[in-house]
């Protein structure tokens, strides 16, 4: 534990990484530093309401969520527990941090209620559909198939992560939606005691928080779960070779959750280590010319071969009628207001060769 000058004692953070916290949730959040924590995924109790037992149409119990964490007295209750934690995750973010908060219909709009008088800034809200969801058993209302995620910004002028780009190649190359259908928890994947019984009635899937954080963080950030539970966000964070952080009260849940994060091999694949986000280099048209590269006069063509423009010393290039910019030349011939000319401009050796790898074979040999 660190002193600092207003004598408040906080922990060094260099040493509960990838551990977990066993304690109340606010207490140990206010033992954390200022701006420490990249990302936050939290899953609070839902305060529920559940009256009576519910049961399946054969007359079987229902396991709902009857646990005692979910239990307050009334709303007021809950919403100040709710204010608290969320006052004690935006100071600990980063500026440019973000936050998950999971919840469903009881509980989501009261905490989307707190974070926006917080001034965290909402990007999105997902819609997580459960194919699998339980029924309705008694048949008197619609069936209850999906939760809500609210991801924000600690605040509007946060430059966050996300890796777009990641996201857009696991959807087939479509830009990836808001509404995700990833099944509830079941088979090997949910934990159970020696009898068989699980361990959590409310462990979240795995490739939920696989999407989250592979969405919206990079290896080795710091990722903090205030709600630990089973360590689904511990064992994903490891898988992905981000960092961990977790509080949870209860030493069962924790003894499950390091067991199962312990069995986790990090995958360091190109997709957890973000290869696709790697930005094209900085190279204009001018250096490839002054490198040789690209010659004065060379001729570029599109895609298909069709002669379009020659290239000017200056590095503009000239259809006949006018001189522009690669990108405006580009946008021109796709009937388009803005293009970027280094995805659409070839020239011709024994093949046509894309002038965006020219950029990179520039990079390559190590021009300055
Ligand atoms: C909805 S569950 C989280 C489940 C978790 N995401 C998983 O995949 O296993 C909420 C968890 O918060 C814990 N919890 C509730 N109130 C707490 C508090 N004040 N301090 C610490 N943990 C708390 C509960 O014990 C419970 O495990």
């Amino acid at each position: 534990m660190k002193k600092t000058n207003n004598s408040a004692v906080f922990f060094n953070i260099d040493k509960i990484k990838n551990t977990i916290i066993e304690g109340d949730t606010i207490e140990n959040l206010k033992k954390l530093p200022n701006e420490s924590i990249d990302l936050i995924f939290a899953d609070p109790p839902y305060f529920m309401q559940t009256e009576g037992e519910l049961h399946r149409t054969d007359g079987t119990k229902f396991a709902g969520v009857e646990d005692e964490w979910d239990k307050f007295g009334n709303y007021d209750e809950y919403d100040k527990f709710c204010l608290d934690w969320l006052k004690e995750c935006k100071r600990i973010l980063k500026k440019d941090g973000a936050i998950w908060v999971i919840g469903s219909f009881q509980n989501i709009y009261r905490l989307g209620y707190i974070m926006q008088n917080l001034d965290f800034w909402i990007l999105n809200d997902i819609i997580w559909s459960k194919p699998n969801a339980a029924p309705n058993f008694a048949g008197t209302r619609f069936q209850n198939s999906h939760e809500t995620l609210i991801w924000c910004t600690k605040s509007k002028k946060s430059k966050y992560t996300f890796n777009y780009k990641t996201m857009k190649y696991l959807n087939n190359n479509k830009q990836d939606k808001s509404i995700w259908d990833i099944g509830i928890c079941i088979g090997n994947e949910r934990l159970k005691d020696k009898n068989g019984k699980k361990i959590h009635s409310t462990q979240k899937p795995e490739k939920l928080l696989y999407k989250i954080i592979l969405s919206t963080s990079k290896p080795n950030d710091i990722i903090l779960d205030p709600f630990f539970g089973t360590g689904t966000t511990g064992a994903i964070a490891k898988l992905l070779g981000r960092n961990y952080i977790g509080i949870e009260r209860e030493h069962s849940y924790n003894e499950a959750a390091q067991k199962r994060i312990k069995s986790i091999v990090p995958l360091n694949d190109d997709i957890s280590n973000l290869k696709l986000e790697v930005k094209p280099p900085k190279v204009p048209m001018k250096k490839l010319i002054e490198a040789g590269i690209i010659k004065e006069n060379e001729i570029l063509y599109n895609k298909d071969g069709k002669k379009i423009c020659k290239v000017n010393i200056d590095g503009n290039v000239d259809d006949g009628t006018e001189i522009l910019s690669i990108h405006k030349m580009s946008a021109k011939y796709l009937n388009k207001t803005n293009y970027n000319g280094w995805d659409y401009f070839y020239i011709k050796k024994e093949e046509l060769i894309s002038i965006n790898k020219l950029r990179y074979d520039y990079m390559e040999e190590k021009h300055d």
